[in-house]
């Protein structure tokens, strides 16, 4: 690297993390690909025996906190937890999600209140907590685990895809709100993932995405410098005409 020149990524030795549901699923595994990278990490989870044991061979220096997207204090209180323990907070990732399904002509509404509840009021709020630490490292990073289901419908899970669509536009929300203080936002857009939230749903044909695969392209989301953001990125498990 030439004297004075920017290295391409953001190293990420000492950056901060929180990670929302991180006791199982992709949210584990991307605290697990962070850790083994370098980065310092806050995990939520609304039961912090599982996620004590998720996470016990992470060590000490990993702050685990109660947060349940269902209640909403708790989201203030794991972003000052967070900023007093390491003294600042560098990235977000949204990641704690619901998958409900109903038929598109018989809404249950309280499945339909907690989706809205946990995959979109949920990460809205958090992120407003979080973006005056993220604001101040000047390159602060929110990564959402989005939907192929929030790109486009083929069907299948009516208000899984409401309130993922609704999580896309929060995407662009707080991208546009934060941008001029050097916050970026991405919104990563997988199709099914191998975890309990795809098994216990439809039939997927093929191989699902292997949620470490996921981790690597949050790690590389929150790598990327200022001048190279990305709004939202589909990963396709199986071929898709449109995303
Ligand atoms: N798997 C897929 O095929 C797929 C595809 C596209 C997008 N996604 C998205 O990826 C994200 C992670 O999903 P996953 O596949 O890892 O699902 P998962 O294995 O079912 O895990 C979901 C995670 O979200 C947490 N969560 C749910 N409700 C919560 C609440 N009220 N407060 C705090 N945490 C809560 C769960 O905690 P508990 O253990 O306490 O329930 C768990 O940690 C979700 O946003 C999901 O919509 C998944």
């Amino acid at each position: 690297m030439a004297e004075g020149k920017k290295p391409a990524t953001i190293p990420p030795a000492g950056r901060v993390v929180m990670v929302s549901g991180a006791n199982r699923g992709i949210g584990l595994a991307v605290a697990r690909h962070l850790h083994g990278l370098g980065y310092r990490l806050s995990l939520g989870a609304r039961d912090p025996a599982k996620l004590a044991e998720a996470v016990a061979d992470l060590g000490d220096d990993v702050l685990q906190w109660r947060y349940d997207a269902e209640d909403r204090p708790t989201a203030a209180a794991w972003v000052a937890a967070t900023a007093e323990r390491f003294g600042k907070i560098d990235a977000l990732v949204n990641n704690a999600g619901v998958l409900r399904s109903f038929p598109y002509d018989q809404p249950d509404e309280a499945q339909l209140d907690e989706m809205w509840a946990v995959n979109v009021k949920a990460p809205y709020f958090l992120s407003l907590a979080a973006l005056p630490h993220l604001r101040e490292t000047g390159q602060g990073r929110i990564v959402n685990i989005l939907s192929n289901s929030g790109l486009r419908y083929a069907g299948g899970v009516p208000g899984y895809a409401m309130s993922k669509f609704a999580a896309t536009a929060l995407t662009h929300v707080l991208r546009y709100g934060a941008w001029e203080d050097g916050v970026r936002v991405c919104g990563l857009c997988p199709g099914a993932v191998d975890t309990d939230m795809s098994k216990t749903n439809a039939p997927f044909p093929g191989e699902k995405t292997d949620p470490n695969t996921l981790a690597v392209i949050v790690a590389m989301a929150l790598s990327l410098p200022n001048s190279a953001s990305i709004a939202t990125m589909p990963i396709n498990y199986a071929l898709e005409s449109v995303v």
